[in-house]
């Protein structure tokens, strides 16, 4: 397990699936704010069901998020485009409604930076975020990453085209923020 000061990154176990499904794919609004293809009603046991892991999918890593206090399940979170040859990769993170807010965002973010750049010797991380996803936003900066440029009306959102920002941290940068 990956851990951060709150959170620990962990791999997807069973019985982590149906309340991620439940919490975070059933909602079809967060669905439509977090993911870039329409919400649509997946059968459990389907190929492509959400949060069902994949271990030979190279360029995508999945984790669930839990407490570091308890291990309690919080959220999804995910190292995503992984490009070697490039040496960067996304992320992309969901908590549960019950534990946004508190802190465990930011950590996961710094969790998964060290994942990138220490474990996986990745030189550039991105975030892609809607414009107005302040904790989102917030919790990228706290990490140290700058935005870069903004996706005029790039998200169809719920019956409307949104704004997306687009984010970047560089190795270097996040080796000079650490302690
Ligand atoms: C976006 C998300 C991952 C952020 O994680 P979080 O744990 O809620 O955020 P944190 O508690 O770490 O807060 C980060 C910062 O944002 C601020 N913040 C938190 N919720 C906020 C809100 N609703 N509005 C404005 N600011 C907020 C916090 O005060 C904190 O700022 P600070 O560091 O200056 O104190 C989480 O809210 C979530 O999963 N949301 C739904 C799915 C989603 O939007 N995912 C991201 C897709 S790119």
């Amino acid at each position: 397990m990956l851990r951060g000061s709150k959170v620990g990154l962990r791999a997807r176990h069973q019985d982590d699936i149906p309340v991620l499904r439940a919490e975070l794919h059933d909602d079809v609004a967060n669905h439509a704010r977090v993911q870039a293809v329409p919400w649509r009603p997946i059968t459990p046991d389907a190929e492509a069901a959400p949060f069902k892991v994949d271990d030979t999918e190279e360029g995508h890593i999945p984790f669930s998020v839990v407490e570091l206090d308890g291990g309690t399940l919080i959220g999804a979170a995910t190292l995503w485009g992984i490009d070697d040859h490039n040496r960067l990769a996304h992320i992309g993170l969901s908590l549960l409604p019950s534990a946004r807010g508190k802190g465990y965002g930011t950590d996961v973010v710094a969790v998964l930076c060290h994942y990138g750049f220490v474990v996986r010797g990745l030189r550039r991380m991105s975030i892609e975020t809607l414009a107005d996803n302040a904790a989102m936003l917030r919790a990228a900066e706290r990490n140290g990453f700058v935005r870069e440029g903004v996706l005029r009306s790039s998200a169809w959102v719920m019956g409307e085209f949104l704004d997306e920002v687009l984010l970047g941290l560089l190795v270097h940068e996040w080796k000079a923020d650490r302690p």
